[in-house]
């Protein structure tokens, strides 16, 4: 274990405000009061753990960051249960794909138990601020940053890596979630960098979202690059289509792709269930063909952050695919959803051992 400096903040939140904040958190407007913070060097390896009040950063205009994008994240959240005890879902999932990703993006590779430690850190020093009302949560962003101070385009030598924590409710709003298929945009290549949780692949992401919201919709989906024919995922978080046939069907990861631990939790979770879920490719065309037909009954999102959305409708510049009747969550996303929330908030046993 890696000792921590813990340097309480000497402004904390006033109970009475910190109440009034968790009373109704948007997603990633309100943060707690600390931080934690690791430094590493090629010559002191990590170092530097501590916790300490979380504050603006000083870092030098020539930072590799700032100029070459060095950077990776993750999201995951702490929950508090029925009984009021706190738990996080799958955090050595996330600490082993900030590994990957850091792999990627050829940075300091953060030993996974360093991850960790991190985050059951902060949690423990800013407890108060996981809130306990349906649907809420305390979300962990922890993140790396290259700092080197060098305009040489080469991976940096310097790195630090941070935890912040903002209390959340949903991240879109009740109801459907409609959805606009980019044409004009792609979001990575294979030999790319898609399944790095890495900020340039949502960077990119933000043009064709802005396109998605000018049309009306609330997120984006990207087809794949090479043929712009099959789906892949959309601007933060992967998708799933339930058939008339019972099945799940949603894109393989293939590196174009975030691994993403909901989606594989949903596997997991459905086929325990009794729902298969087929990983596979999803042919746009036929998409929208099978939405008419009733081939494809219900879609969702599914993240971290978006939990298991369910989707109303897919437009794009030829026409509109509806999911039942557009508005309404169709049962087998309500089911998966019960069963994913209910499992990460403490109410069912935890058979797969993903409730730390
Ligand atoms: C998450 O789900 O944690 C993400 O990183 C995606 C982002 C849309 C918030």
């Amino acid at each position: 274990m890696t000792t921590f400096t813990i340097e309480k903040t000497d402004a904390p939140t006033a109970p009475e405000r910190r109440a009034e904040l968790l009373a109704n958190p948007s997603f990633g407007r309100v943060f707690t009061d600390h931080m934690a913070i690791i430094r590493y060097n090629e010559a002191d390896g990590w170092h530097d753990a501590k916790v300490t009040a979380r504050r603006p950063l000083s870092i030098d205009p020539a930072s590799t960051v700032l100029h070459y994008g060095q950077e990776i994240f993750e999201g995951m959240k702490a929950y508090r249960g029925e009984d009021g005890h706190i738990a996080s879902f799958r955090p050595q999932a996330n600490a082993a794909r900030f590994a990957a990703s850091a792999q990627r993006m050829g940075m300091a590779v953060l030993p996974e138990n360093l991850f960790l430690q991190a985050v059951d850190e902060l949690v423990k020093i800013d407890q108060d601020w996981v809130p306990s009302g349906e649907g809420q949560s305390l979300y962990l962003r922890p993140f790396m940053i290259s700092n080197e101070v060098f305009l040489g385009v080469k991976p940096a030598t310097e790195y630090l890596f941070i935890v912040i924590a903002c209390p959340v409710g949903a991240y879109f709003g009740s109801g459907c979630v409609s959805v606009w298929v980019s044409e004009n945009y792609t979001r990575a290549a294979i030999g790319g960098t898609g399944e790095a949780k890495c900020g340039g692949n949502y960077a990119g992401s933000l043009v064709a979202q802005a396109e998605s919201k000018a049309q009306g919709c609330d997120q984006v989906l990207f087809l794949d690059a090479r043929e712009r024919r099959f789906v892949e995922e959309m601007g933060g978080m992967n998708v799933m289509f339930v058939r008339n046939d019972g099945k799940i069907v949603t894109p393989p990861l293939g590196g174009t792709i975030l691994r993403g631990i909901t989606r594989d939790s949903l596997i997991k979770l459905a086929a325990a269930e009794g729902v298969e879920v087929v990983e596979e490719q999803i042919e746009i065309d036929e998409l929208f063909e099978g939405a008419a037909s009733g081939k494809y009954v219900e879609a969702f999102a599914c993240g971290t952050a978006a939990v298991l959305s369910p989707i109303g409708s897919l437009r794009r510049p030829a026409g509109e695919a509806k999911f039942g009747d557009g508005t309404t969550p169709g049962p087998v996303s309500l089911r998966l959803k019960k069963v994913l929330t209910d499992l990460q908030g403490g109410r069912t046993n935890d058979a797969f051992n993903w409730v730390h």
